[in-house]
């Protein structure tokens, strides 16, 4: 399967809210956080084309704090259909990629404590577990995961 990472721009608006609402049901960003997220300056967006089609997308943020930078996975959506095919991966070594040519050597997240899937893709890419986030999530836990990009 021929998979190619591509910006994204806010043309795409829809089809990506259509995509977040598949993965996240009533959890999903809301149409206007995604524009905010699309169109941000300080934000890394990635889509997965399959055939030419969307399969998936990644939204990784650089957060500033102090003299610090590190980046921020902020989602990482897989449609259905396409999922265990290796997108998520890709998306996410790209934009560890991208960082590391912006000089971040740290990439953050927080994923539920019950999202088995997306705790094994982030396990497998390498972030480690460092601490537990009580009630992050409404009254679901929440886990912070780091890496250090090599
Ligand atoms: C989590 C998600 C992004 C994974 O996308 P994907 O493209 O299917 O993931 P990949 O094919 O790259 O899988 C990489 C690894 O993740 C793990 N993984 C992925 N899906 C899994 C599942 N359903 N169960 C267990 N492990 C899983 C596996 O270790 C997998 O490697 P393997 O296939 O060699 O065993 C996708 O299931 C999704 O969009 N879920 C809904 C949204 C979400 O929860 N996003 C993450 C939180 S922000």
């Amino acid at each position: 399967m021929d998979i190619k990472i591509t910006d994204v721009s806010i043309k795409l608006l829809d089809k990506l809210c259509e995509i977040e609402k598949q993965c996240f049901k009533q959890e999903a960003f809301t149409k206007q956080q995604l524009t905010y997220l699309l169109t941000d300056y300080n934000v890394i967006r990635l889509a997965a084309l399959v055939n030419g089609e969307i399969a998936g997308f990644a939204i990784a943020r650089v957060d500033i704090r102090r003299n610090d930078q590190f980046g921020h996975i902020v989602t990482v959506d897989v449609t259905p259909a396409y999922r265990r095919k290796g997108i998520a991966q890709k998306l996410l070594r790209e934009i560890e990629t991208i960082l590391r040519e912006s000089g971040i050597i740290e990439c953050r997240l927080e994923v539920r404590e019950n999202n088995i899937a997306a705790l094994n893709l982030y396990q497998k890419l390498g972030y480690k577990k460092v601490g537990k986030l009580e009630k992050y999530y409404g009254t679901a836990h929440g886990l912070y995961l780091t890496k250090t990009l090599q």
